[in-house]
């Protein structure tokens, strides 16, 4: 087919010159991500941070595309058939995504992947498009997603510590919500990856850009994704699918009111079709009904969440004397009480698994595991930092 650009603030132009990406792209469920934003409730702290899956996604496959095209290596430690299967991979990795981000996978009990995985192998158009190739291919791109792939490059490419997906995110996310944080030197790793031993490295030469893009990454952690009043936002979100639940568990007729969440209330698993429907607009509108519920705790936290009623936060200590004001001022502790914990690690060292690592391929020809030549990593290990925080409405105080 003739070669088609997409402009992309991060990446200038995003290449397509298969038909089967293109395709792809085209399908209803990878166009759902326009629908589902990449980051969730970080716009409530940072307002601009309003790009959708679907850009990252793009970017993701734009990243491995330039893997392929540039890491001389790569052209050559793949078949024709696993560069095209990496690169739907990359381009599919996040299309099981439910809304508001990682923050629904508590609500749904699932992990995002799972997901993407069950729409790849169908049924789904992305599932018709894939067997166009044969009727493995949908297979052997699921199997990259989770890790099973025998060609591990393949994996490595797309989901390790410094692969297409990370690399994408961090620009991107550091990019649109306005923080300098996130800057990774892209054009210089791409340039010196190399693969030793069936294993993707960057060249002993890039140590010190590989150091930035892991402070980079932690810093992205604690001032972007774990900020405290985007955890409030989620606390919210996450307590009035509590009331939903429990009101449901009641009374089964409140499906009616909201029939977008029937298939979340009544099963574990969503079917394809089922789960294709939820998306960030799905839950504006249903938000906007709840306003009007009659059920006070549901009108007041969906009002919370369209209108930014964020609660307020503090240490987990203080969880009982806020549970016991909570109860004075008439409020339920099991809705307006939020423990929450997040915790991130800035650098993993190797745990058996390749591509839990990030390696050096030294001048010498060795593979050596970042942290066993990078101070500053090797002393960012030590770091472990938690942070436990309660969530609660300010009114319970006063
Ligand atoms: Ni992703």
């Amino acid at each position: 087919m003739e070669k088609r650009v997409i402009r992309d603030p991060i990446h200038g132009y995003i290449h397509i010159s298969e038909q089967l990406i293109w395709d792809l792209i085209n399908t209803r469920e990878f166009q759902r991500l326009r629908r589902i934003r990449q980051l969730g409730s970080t716009p409530v702290v940072f307002p601009s941070g309003t790009h959708t899956r679907q850009l990252h996604s793009l970017g993701a496959y734009e990243v491995a595309r330039r893997m392929l095209e540039e890491v001389d290596d790569l052209k050559s430690a793949l078949t024709e058939r696993e560069k095209l299967c990496v690169l739907a991979a990359a381009l599919l990795h996040d299309l099981g995504h439910a809304p508001f981000s990682h923050s629904f996978e508590a609500i749904m009990n699932c992990r995002h992947e799972d997901y993407t995985i069950r729409i790849i192998l169908g049924p789904s158009e992305i599932n018709d498009v894939l067997n166009n190739v044969d009727d493995r291919f949908a297979a052997e791109v699921a199997s990259v997603i989770d890790h099973t792939h025998p060609n591990t490059i393949l994996s490595q490419m797309i989901s390790s510590q410094l692969d297409a997906d990370r690399l994408d995110y961090l620009l991107r996310d550091s990019y649109c919500t306005g923080t300098a944080y996130g800057k990774v030197d892209l054009d210089r790793i791409l340039r010196t990856m190399r693969v030793r031993d069936n294993t993707l490295a960057v060249k002993q030469s890039s140590i010190y850009t590989v150091e930035s893009y892991i402070m980079s990454r932690y810093h992205m952690y604690w001032q972007v994704y774990f900020h405290p009043n985007s955890r409030s936002f989620d606390s919210i979100l996450k307590s009035l699918f509590l009331r939903l639940k429990d009101l449901y568990r009641e009374d089964k007729t409140v499906v009616e009111q909201y029939p977008m969440y029937k298939a979340l209330l009544e099963k574990k698993w969503l079917s394809n079709e089922e789960f294709f429907m939820l998306d960030d607009d799905t839950c504006s509108y249903s938000f906007n009904l709840m306003r009007h519920s009659k059920d006070p705790v549901l009108r007041d936290l969906a009002v919370r969440i369209m209108d930014r009623h964020l609660f307020e936060y503090t240490s987990s200590e203080n969880e009982e004397a806020l549970t016991e004001a909570c109860l004075r001022k008439g409020y339920d502790p099991r809705y307006y009480v939020v423990k929450d914990h997040q915790r991130q690690i800035p650098y993993l060292p190797y745990l058996g698994n390749d591509s839990d690592s990030i390696w050096l391929a030294m001048d010498n020809g060795e593979l050596k595991e970042l942290s066993e030549v990078s101070t500053v990593v090797g002393s960012l290990m030590d770091i472990n930092e938690q942070d436990e925080r309660v969530f609660y409405p300010r009114e319970i105080l006063k």
